[in-house]
């Protein structure tokens, strides 16, 4: 079966889906993204991701191209015409098509595009022997809370772990503090016992999946506060963990070649794992 793509109002194949050179995606990568998980053909945690998605286009200042209810009912229409029962949805907007030129553009319509696919399960082997992370400088810009198109920083970062042979790298702020990981949050159970991450400021993308954890900590009663860690700490740490729309809760084992506790996956990590899962499969095993 072909898969179909949504790109400014209409469904097509997604071999010829395509959007103008002109676009300032394009160009400057002026634009605005979401992933959205889909378990059972049904989106994860949409509302938090349609928050998160309004706050990304208001502080860009790029006009919502359509109501909340439309975006989702696009979504879904992409998930059913390329029937995906279990994987994810990618919603980019950018602030439209118009000639290159830095200031906004007075008339452009936003350009939306929205794909779905289905994913493999995460690998057997990464959730029973954790994943490794290598640490690199966070160069980005400061505006990390916007979930922006803007990615090269992320994407030089994710080609270093993986010429490393790791699954992700942990960028580290001027500070000597980890912020997060290129497209995970970054967690560690530390020394003490207490679940920490970094706070959402703008220096990190305040994940869904790093939402929902908060949440699952403070009804389990997990010791957890938003302190960061430097690299010290996270070797030193009991355990260590990322999460993301993509991994959900993935135990780290490795940090810049440094075993981390017993060099397998941690108890907290893998109740996390379990709950954030049960949450939206209540009858699977996991
Ligand atoms: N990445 N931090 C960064 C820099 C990210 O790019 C992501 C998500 C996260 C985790 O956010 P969430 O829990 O909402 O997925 C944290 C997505 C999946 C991506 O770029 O593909």
């Amino acid at each position: 079966m072909s898969r179909i793509a949504y790109v400014n109002g209409r469904y097509i194949s997604h071999l010829d889906a395509a959007v103008h050179i002109d676009d300032r995606g394009y160009q400057f990568a002026d634009g605005v993204y979401e992933v959205i998980a889909v378990h059972n053909g049904q989106l994860v945690d949409a509302d938090r991701h349609m928050k998160r998605l309004e706050r990304s286009l208001r502080e860009l200042r790029i006009d919502p191209p359509m109501g909340d209810a439309a975006l989702v009912h696009v979504m879904q229409e992409t998930i059913r015409r390329n029937t995906v029962r279990n994987g994810i949805v990618y919603l980019q907007i950018t602030r439209g098509i118009a000639p290159r030129d830095h200031k906004f553009p007075k008339n452009a319509v936003p350009s939306v595009v929205v794909t779905a696919k289905r994913t493999k399960p995460m690998a057997d082997t990464h959730i029973e022997k954790g994943v490794s992370v290598i640490t690199i400088p966070d160069i980005r810009w400061l505006r990390r809370d916007i979930k922006s198109i803007s990615l090269l920083p992320n994407c030089l970062g994710k080609q270093q772990a993986a010429e490393a042979g790791a699954f992700e790298a942990w960028m580290v702020d001027s500070d000597g503090y980890i912020t997060e990981g290129t497209s995970t949050n970054a967690w560690i159970i530390d020394a003490k016992g207490v679940l920490r991450t970094r706070k959402a400021t703008h220096v990190i993308l305040n994940g869904i999946t790093r939402m929902a954890l908060v949440d699952i900590a403070a009804s389990q009663g997990i010791p957890f506060d938003e302190k960061p860690f430097t690299i010290d700490e996270a070797k030193d740490a009991r355990e260590a963990f990322i999460s993301s729309t993509g991994v959900f809760v993935l135990p780290v084992t490795s940090i810049d070649k440094s075993m981390v506790g017993k060099g397998t996956p941690g108890p907290v990590a893998k109740a996390l794992r379990q709950a954030y899962i049960a949450q939206f499969t209540p009858t699977h095993a996991v």
